[in-house]
């Protein structure tokens, strides 16, 4: 779809809002709390979260950190100027909302507050009980504070700065000490953060069915080996070799093969694919435990094998 970028705000340092609004003034499809669209900027394709509330569907907007480190993609959204035409693709969702829990526990690191601020608004919306707990590094680069500190979040938002000092962090253990079948607990945020959310509510012994989460950023570097291996295509029996150093998507590339991919950061979801034998090596941030366990699909963007060969469903 293209979209025009109307407003481009300044919420933070170094965070800024995008305001996108159809370019051709038919209506934008709708979304749902949770839910992310793909932006393509500078030849990059990037997932961002739409953090406006769903029943605020005139727009959709994102909230983007300028991260240095990035490959790019965030530099680039930072230089653009409004009145830019952007191509995105329609919402899709990934890290949907239980509207309908007795109670939800939103707990945000850094830029992950942005799924979870339209998780918030729907809430709000809807009059359900909730309470979201929003970390970052000092005030100054915690966003939407402004739209936080009004009534309908302030009474239900606590901000925890590590600029505050030890005593001002969040206590993991406190929030998630009582689990209960009918609260469900979304997180977002870098990936350490959200393993030690995890970590947390495993061990005050959640079900991992009431525990969400989305990763931001890239998969994790490889803990074993990165060696060679190869893959067989079950449509036609072919039989690619996929060398060291080299995603299985890159190597079908290399045959003529094409698969649809988005992030190649194992963290979308596009590139999804059944794995038919073998056993692969997961290295995203997209499936579940229990996905990954089950060994019958993988993200062959950045995933690898554990036998010498896989067999896919391609
Ligand atoms: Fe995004 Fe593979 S392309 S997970």
């Amino acid at each position: 779809m293209k979209v025009t970028l109307t407003r481009k705000l300044p919420v933070a340092t170094d965070i800024c809002l995008f305001e996108l609004a159809s370019a051709d003034g038919s209506p934008l499809p709708a979304f749902e709390a949770g839910a992310h669209i793909d932006v393509h900027v500078g030849g990059f394709v990037r997932q961002y979260s739409l953090c406006n509330s769903p029943a605020d569907g005139a727009v959709y907007r994102i909230g983007v950190l300028r991260d240095l480190a990035s490959r790019g993609g965030s530099i680039a959204m930072h230089a653009l100027a409004a009145g830019t035409i952007l191509e995105i693709s329609t919402p899709k969702n990934h890290f949907p909302l239980d509207e309908h829990a007795a109670h939800t526990i939103l707990i945000a690191g850094g830029i992950g507050i942005t799924p979870l601020m339209a998780m918030a608004e729907q809430l709000r919306e809807a009059g359900r009980a909730f309470e979201l707990h929003y970390c970052a590094r000092e005030p100054a680069r915690a966003a939407f504070r402004e739209r936080l500190a009004e009534r309908g979040f302030a009474e239900h938002t606590r901000f925890y700065f590590d600029s505050e000092g030890p005593e001002a962090r969040l206590d993991l253990a406190r929030v998630l000490a009582q689990p209960h079948a009918g609260t469900h607990v979304y997180v977002c945020g870098p990936a350490g953060f959200i393993d030690a959310v995890l970590g947390a509510a495993t061990n005050a012994g959640w079900p991992a069915q009431n525990v969400h989460r989305e990763y931001f950023g890239a998969a994790q570097p490889p803990t074993h080996a990165n060696g060679a291996f190869q893959v067989t295509l079950a449509s036609c029996q072919r039989v690619i070799d996929v060398p060291a150093g080299t995603t299985i998507v890159e190597a079908l590339r290399a045959g003529g093969i094409e698969v649809p991919v988005s992030c190649e950061q194992g963290v979308c979801g596009t590139c999804i694919t059944r794995v038919l034998e073998g056993v692969p090596d997961h290295r995203d941030l997209y499936l579940t435990d229990e996905e990954r366990e089950a060994n019958d699909q993988l993200l062959p963007c950045c995933s690898r094998a554990r036998t010498p060969m896989l067999v896919l469903d391609l």
